[in-house]
């Protein structure tokens, strides 16, 4: 099932990477009606289990996106992913280094709930082109597309990659595939100690195709967290403008 967004706050994925459940609840009213998505990721989900899900779930109407990275063996992934099933989960993330089987099995575990959307990460957007060549050498232009590839022939609804990569998946894969694209940096803002490496502008990622933008430090300690999102939203709604 592929659902392209419509309205530009919708592409807004938050990382709510905030330590409890305290945090989070403050954050999510604190930024409900500015994102379409809050992403849980494994900080939060560590510590306060799958409940974290349903809190969200009450108190806004924007999706939930739970990245778990999921990277197994094809039935332990899958039985994770019908685990997930049974909560309020827009998309779940796998890693497509798990392979071909593994996302096949868990797409088709994905497909029996109709709410579930599976997203396979290519390549860390943290990885630069000198790390992935110390482990593999290879490029990560070709790695990235690749990884996509399978994915689109395991039945994911979309991919993870970064800004960078995101121009050459749409031409590859065209519209079959969503694309989510994390290692989000507005030009103001600078992130401290900044662990990412393949990183764009809102702008660059959208005029490239991205679907989503996924962008968590950026807003997360803005001293204005609410006008740091709506400043994204309106820079994601003149880049779409440009591109028609
Ligand atoms: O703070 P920042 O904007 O870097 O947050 C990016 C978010 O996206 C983090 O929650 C991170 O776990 C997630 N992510 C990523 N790279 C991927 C997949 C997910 O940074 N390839």
């Amino acid at each position: 099932m592929t659902d392209h967004p419509t309205d530009s706050k919708d592409r807004l994925i938050f990382a709510l990477d905030v330590p409890d459940r305290e945090s989070a609840m403050r954050t999510v009213k604190l930024l409900d009606g500015t994102v379409g998505m809050f992403k849980v990721g494994l900080e939060l989900f560590v510590r306060e289990g799958p409940q974290i899900l349903q809190a969200i779930r009450d108190h806004t109407s924007s999706k939930i996106f739970l990245d778990l990275k999921l990277h197994d063996i094809p039935a332990t992934v899958a039985r994770a992913v019908r685990s997930a099933c049974a909560h309020p989960v827009h998309f779940l993330t796998v890693h497509a280094a798990g392979g071909l089987p593994m996302m096949q099995e868990a797409a088709q575990a994905a497909a029996q709930a109709s709410e579930l959307n599976l997203l396979a990460v290519t390549v860390l957007t943290s990885m630069s082109e000198a790390d992935l060549a110390s482990e593999r050498g290879t490029g990560m232009g070709s790695l990235v597309l690749a990884r996509a590839e399978l994915a689109r022939q395991a039945g994911c609804t979309g991919i993870v990659c970064s800004g960078q990569e995101v121009a050459a998946v749409k031409q590859q894969c065209g519209d079959s595939i969503l694309t989510v694209v994390p290692g989000v940096r507005p030009a103001e803002g600078a992130v401290a100690e900044d662990d990412q490496r393949r990183t764009a502008t809102p702008a660059q990622a959208i005029t490239d195709g991205a679907d989503y933008l996924v962008v968590g430090r950026p807003i997360r300690d803005a001293k204005d967290p609410r006008g740091a999102a709506q400043k994204i939203v309106e820079e994601i709604e003149s880049a779409r403008r440009n591109i028609v």
